[in-house]
């Protein structure tokens, strides 16, 4: 089979996650085309995070552009940027016009702005990060343990903010949907750059914050709450969850999208650790992706490969996390829907 025969072309039949992944007619009995149209997603996302990285998207502004074009702009070659166009074009992500690449919808929206947008730096850490890292699927899969990783700085700040561009929505609902008129201060551990910690704070102006994420990731934290106008009432503290001495006195505590990172071990460590700074009013807040559908949803899904990876952990059912809940001296309240498949565990010291 040829390069050619792999490629998945837009509008073509094919069952990937996406939809569009099957790489020519697909019929309703058994085809290979329906394998090779995810498998060479590998390809097509590799082609992705290196159009990115180039900045060919913003060299197709505002009408378009030869591959000649798109090699100056972006500072290869042109045979070069004609097979990431290509790639591109049977994506369906980018479209063509006589000899012009021209940008979809898609793109033109969010990979040409004047700032790097989340889904831009979405894009560079999974292609700097994840897709690096993937080459050890295989192990991760085997072992259950993540795959040690050292991430630069630019990494850092490109995971966070593709974070934080997610769980932006769900800080917002976190603020509507839990009712934090009883609560003085609120601990987030693990609160990368304060997506739900700003909304609660700026909905519920009583309110106080402390902020916990490692070290390297504490000075973006203080920006941003800066940036928000939240400096005054919200303090961050550089601290490693399983290890450093973890700070008391809040009366809420959040943990979201955090435990999925880990090992279920691991995540009764955490659950333990913070059951020691609690007093009987507290209240912990567990936020993630609980995993009690029957039917796998898209992003949850292909995230738990991701979490695996990175820390050994997946999406966990609410039943499980009650399981450790109670092996650690708190005690499952209720669960609470938040936005699409994410969802808020509200727990009491037993
Ligand atoms: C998926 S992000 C979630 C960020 C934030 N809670 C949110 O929902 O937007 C996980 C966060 O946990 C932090 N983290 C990972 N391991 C940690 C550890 N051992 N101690 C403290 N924070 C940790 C990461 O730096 C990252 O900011």
């Amino acid at each position: 089979m040829t390069t050619q025969n792999v490629v998945p072309s837009p509008g073509e039949g094919g069952a990937g996650p996406q939809g569009r992944s099957g790489p020519g007619p697909v019929g309703d009995g058994p085809d290979p085309n329906r394998i090779f149209g995810v498998a060479s997603g590998f390809m097509l996302a590799s082609m992705l995070f290196v159009a990115s990285e180039i900045d060919l998207f913003r060299a197709l502004e505002p009408d378009g552009a030869t591959a000649e074009e798109i090699g100056e702009h972006c500072g290869v070659p042109a045979r070069t940027a004609r097979v990431v166009a290509d790639v591109l074009a049977v994506s369906g992500l980018v479209l063509t016009r006589g000899d012009r690449y021209v940008n979809g919808q898609d793109t033109a929206a969010f990979l040409t702005g004047p700032e790097l947008t989340g889904v831009e730096q979405t894009l560079r850490y999974w292609g700097r990060v994840s897709d690096p890292r993937a080459v050890h699927a295989l192990e991760a899969v085997r072992t259950g343990r993540g795959i040690p990783w050292t991430m630069d700085d630019e990494s850092t700040v490109a995971y966070e903010h593709a974070v934080a561009a997610t769980t932006r929505a769900i800080g917002s609902s976190l603020a509507g949907k839990y009712d934090f008129g009883g609560h003085s201060t609120v601990l987030d551990v693990g609160g990368g750059m304060g997506a739900l910690l700003v909304p609660v704070l700026q909905s519920h102006p009583h309110l106080s914050g402390i902020l916990l994420d490692l070290p390297e990731v504490a000075p973006l934290a203080t920006e941003e709450l800066g940036r928000a106008g939240l400096g005054e009432r919200c303090r961050v503290v550089g601290a490693d969850v399983f290890i450093d001495p973890l700070p008391g006195g809040a009366d809420a505590i959040v943990v979201a999208h955090l435990l999925h990172l880990f090992a279920p071990a691991d995540c009764e460590r955490i659950l333990g650790r913070l059951r020691a700074t609690a007093t009987e009013d507290t209240r912990l807040l567990l936020v993630d992706w609980w995993r009690d559908w029957t039917v796998p949803p898209i992003m949850p899904s292909v995230a738990a490969a991701e979490f695996l990876m990175i820390g050994g952990g997946c999406t966990y059912p609410s039943a499980e996390v009650s399981t450790w809940l109670d092996a650690t001296g708190w005690r499952l309240l209720e669960k609470r829907r938040l936005v699409d498949d994410t969802s808020l565990l509200v727990a009491v010291p037993a």
